[in-house]
């Protein structure tokens, strides 16, 4: 695989740019080899990113999906919310599959604390949303980011100061509060023992100021890849709020979820699916109720890596794309699972959005009540999954790259024909 180094001293992202599980983590596992650090800035076990090598899979929440490569330094930075108990799982799965993470992987004391009463929250603000939830991960991550944002929080440098005064005064707020929705009908206690249990875990790590540590190997020339976790559509900002999650996915939040300056920011790598999947509530226009999606879905395998939930399936969306493109300063398109489109006759793409008669290539401010207005593509019936070269491609796929390349005014420079680290082709 021809590789395109990084730059010393600075910060590549890459970054979902549609509504999530675009196979961001397969493609952090195969880039790590070229950086020195692997960060992640926003999200938390809400993310579940797939990597398949050497015949395992695994599937990772809050750890960084550079862990594979035993000589580089992992960071969960600031942004992150971070559950102790599910944690220590996932930590304690990759260490018992011989990986060892506490010398290289790094977590900031600014990151917030999920606790057992902020997933009984999110449950609770779901329950109470009825028919307009938003189909939440149920992982507690609205409840802890909007604590982030209230200053009532707990964060991970807490594990060092009187930790346990600060939790109970943090847990009977949140009990008061379900009190208030009259929503009891939860028994955390077993969930609590093992949660007090990751924070012991946890305290086994090294728990630290990682803006300076990244800050400190930038002026060193050392190079950070910053691993997103959802995707645009999903920011809080810039996604279909509020069906969202509540962290800014977007290239902004690189730099306020590691501490790292705007001008450090080098590529920006964009990865989004030959075709287009949303799990959970929200408008999503280009969706497919019909055989094909579930075509779509059965071949791609779509389903939740976090909740095993059915995710929605659709045709590209030229729209969605662009707007991301635009907001994050995408200098570079990463297409994944073309190999799911193999045998279709014509494939389609959502080239603008329309209602009431009226037309627009532009994000509207409210994505409900738009229909999808498509594109006709000749399909290709080549298995492209055993492809190892653009020269390989049949006609129709360059086709579709060459038709994507112009309407996005950006270059796919790497195409993904397979779960596997090796079914990655760079142009
Ligand atoms: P992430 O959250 O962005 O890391 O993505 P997920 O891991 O949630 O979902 C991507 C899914 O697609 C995983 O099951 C991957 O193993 C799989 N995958 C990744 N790239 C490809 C590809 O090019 N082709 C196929 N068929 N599957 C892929
Ligand atoms: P990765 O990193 C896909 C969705 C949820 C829900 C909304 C809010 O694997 O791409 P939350 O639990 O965050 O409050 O849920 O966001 N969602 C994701 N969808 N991939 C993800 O992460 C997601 N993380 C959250 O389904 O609609
Ligand atoms: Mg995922």
């Amino acid at each position: 695989m021809k590789q395109q180094q990084p730059q010393p001293g600075r910060v590549d992202a890459l970054l979902g740019i549609v509504f999530g599980d675009e196979g961001k983590g397969k493609v952090v596992d195969v880039f790590t080899p070229r950086y020195d650090v692997v960060a992640r800035f926003a999200g938390g076990p809400n993310a579940g990113h797939t990597i398949i090598f050497d015949g395992k899979k695994f599937v990772l929440r809050s750890i960084p999906s550079g862990i594979f490569d035993t000589g580089k330094l992992n960071i969960i930075g600031n942004g992150c919310v971070i559950a102790p108990d599910l944690f220590m799982a996932e930590a304690r799965e990759l260490e018992a599959a011989g990986y060892d993470l506490r010398s290289r992987l790094h977590i900031s004391t600014r990151a917030h604390l999920i606790l057992p009463t902020h997933r009984v929250l999110d449950r609770a603000y779901e329950a109470a949303k009825g028919k307009n939830a938003v189909g939440t991960t149920g992982k507690g991550i609205g409840p802890t980011y909007a604590e982030k944002a209230s200053r009532t929080g707990l964060r991970v440098g807490d594990i060092l100061r009187d930790f346990p005064e600060r939790y109970a005064a943090l847990k009977a707020r949140h009990e008061q509060i379900l009190r208030d929705l009259h929503f009891t009908d939860y028994d955390i206690a077993d969930e609590e023992q093992r949660w007090l249990e990751g924070i012991e875990y946890m305290r086994q790590f090294t728990l630290t100021d990682t803006a300076t540590e990244i800050n400190t190997l930038l002026r060193q020339g050392k190079t950070v890849l910053a691993e997103g976790a959802q995707g645009t559509m999903l920011d809080i900002d810039h996604g279909t709020y509020p069906f969202v999650s509540s962290s800014n996915t977007t290239t902004g939040g690189v730099c306020t979820g590691l501490g790292v300056p705007p001008t450090r920011i080098g590529e920006v790598y964009g990865i989004f699916k030959a075709y287009s999947t949303r799990v959970g509530a929200g408008p999503f226009p280009v969706e497919l109720f019909d055989a094909t999606g579930d075509r779509l879905r059965e071949i791609g395998h779509e389903y939740g890596a976090v909740t095993g939930r059915n995710r929605r399936c659709g045709w590209v969306d030229l729209v969605a794309l662009r707007y991301a493109i635009m907001v994050n300063g995408v200098t570079q398109l990463i297409m994944m699972k073309s190999d799911v489109l193999d045998g279709f006759d014509t494939i389609r793409a959502c080239v603008a959005y329309e209602k009431d008669g009226v037309q627009t290539t532009d994000m509207p401010f409210d994505t409900e009540g738009w229909t999808a207005v498509y594109r006709d593509i000749k399909g290709w019936q080549e298995d492209l999954s055993t492809m190892t070269s653009e020269e390989q491609f049949p006609q129709a796929f360059r086709d579709y790259i060459a038709f994507l390349e112009a309407e996005l005014q950006t270059p796919i420079t790497i195409l993904s024909v397979g779960p596997d680290r090796q079914q990655t082709i760079v142009r």
